[in-house]
């Protein structure tokens, strides 16, 4: 510790530091610098009662954040009258009522795009194994009360009331031979006239209606009870190639859609119904 000196230069005295010969000056603040500090200070406690820094306590001054809590609580109101009339309304009521509608559009739109898009891509425009809702065709029936049971208890889901079907293995546990799965495989896009092979495509005819009409029709229309797809229709879930068919007919994939009955609430499922059906198409 050195006793401050004074400095021979200007006569201030210094405050004792020293580094590597450079002593600092001890003068007095500025009094201008002082009054703006002491009037800050002053300023700081006298506004704090206008706009209390503290969560919860109100001021005198009205804030931001009380005008965004009373707009909040008037939007629930506004909601809640929807939210009830959507609660005690079907599927159809609320497709029938203007506000309604609009309402339950806007809120299906946002829990799809939380949950559902994921799998069934923005807009419900499908994916490869992820069937598009963007359209009129339906695996599991389109009608209003057939796209909600459909969301409510899933596909090959862990629910009880799942929707459930499986295809037979015909490659893999030996039902058909390979020949057999090419020809069947000609046959099923000769349904919509894309068959590469018409002799094999003939030949599969047969052993389409012995092995494949019991799910999906005498023509390839499709079965919606067992969610059996179409296919005349030139709509593929798993790809429309010969070798796709072929892979499918050999050892056929199986879609998996969670059941949401557990996890959304009824109103939420109600929405999410109305806004698939807008959508493509859904059947009255
Ligand atoms: C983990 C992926 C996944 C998520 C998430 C998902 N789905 Fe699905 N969904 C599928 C699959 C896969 C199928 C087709 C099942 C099959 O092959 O039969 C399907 C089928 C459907 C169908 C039936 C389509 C038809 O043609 O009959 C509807 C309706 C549907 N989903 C709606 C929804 C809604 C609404 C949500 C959000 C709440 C949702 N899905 C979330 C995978 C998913
Ligand atoms: C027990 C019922 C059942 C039988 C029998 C059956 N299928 Fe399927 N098939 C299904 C189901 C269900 C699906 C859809 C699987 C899914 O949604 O994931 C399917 C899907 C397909 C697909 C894929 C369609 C697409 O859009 O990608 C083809 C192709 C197909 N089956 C051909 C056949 C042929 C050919 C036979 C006879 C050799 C046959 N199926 C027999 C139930 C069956």
């Amino acid at each position: 510790m050195t006793t401050p000196k004074k400095d021979e230069l200007t006569g201030v005295a210094t405050t004792g530091h020293e580094w590597d010969g450079l002593t600092e000056l001890n003068n007095p603040l500025p009094r201008w610098w002082l009054y703006v500090l002491y009037a800050t200070i002053v300023f700081g406690v006298i506004y704090a009662f206008f706009v209390p820094p503290i969560p919860g306590v109100e001021g005198i001054l009205p804030t931001t954040r009380q005008a965004l809590s009373e707009r909040v609580a008037e939007a629930r109101e506004g909601q809640a009258t929807f939210l009830t009339g959507i609660e005690n309304s079907d599927a159809a009521q609320i497709r029938a009522d203007g506000e309604l509608f609009a309402f339950a559009t806007a809120g299906g739109a946002a829990s799809f795009a939380e949950n559902c898009a994921p799998c069934h891509g923005a807009g419900g425009a499908g994916a490869p194994g992820y069937p598009s809702l963007a359209d009129d065709v339906w695996l599991w029936g389109g009608t209003l009360g057939d796209i909600e049971a459909t969301i409510i208890h899933g596909v090959r889901s862990d629910d009880p009331d799942t929707r459930y079907s499986e295809m037979l293995a015909f490659g893999r546990d030996g039902i058909l031979t390979g020949a057999q799965i090419g020809d069947v495989a000609n046959y099923v896009l000769s349904l919509s006239g894309k068959a590469p092979d018409a002799q094999a495509a003939a030949a599969g005819k047969e052993i389409f209606a012995e092995n494949c009409t019991s799910c999906h029709g005498e023509n390839g229309e499709g079965m919606q009870e067992l969610g059996a797809p179409a296919l005349d229709d030139a709509i593929w879930l798993y790809g429309g190639t010969l070798a796709d068919v072929e892979t499918q007919i050999t050892n056929p994939k199986h879609g998996v859609m969670p059941a949401w009955g557990g996890r959304l609430d009824e109103t939420t499922i109600k929405m999410l119904t109305v806004y698939v059906s807008t959508l493509g198409g859904y059947e009255e």
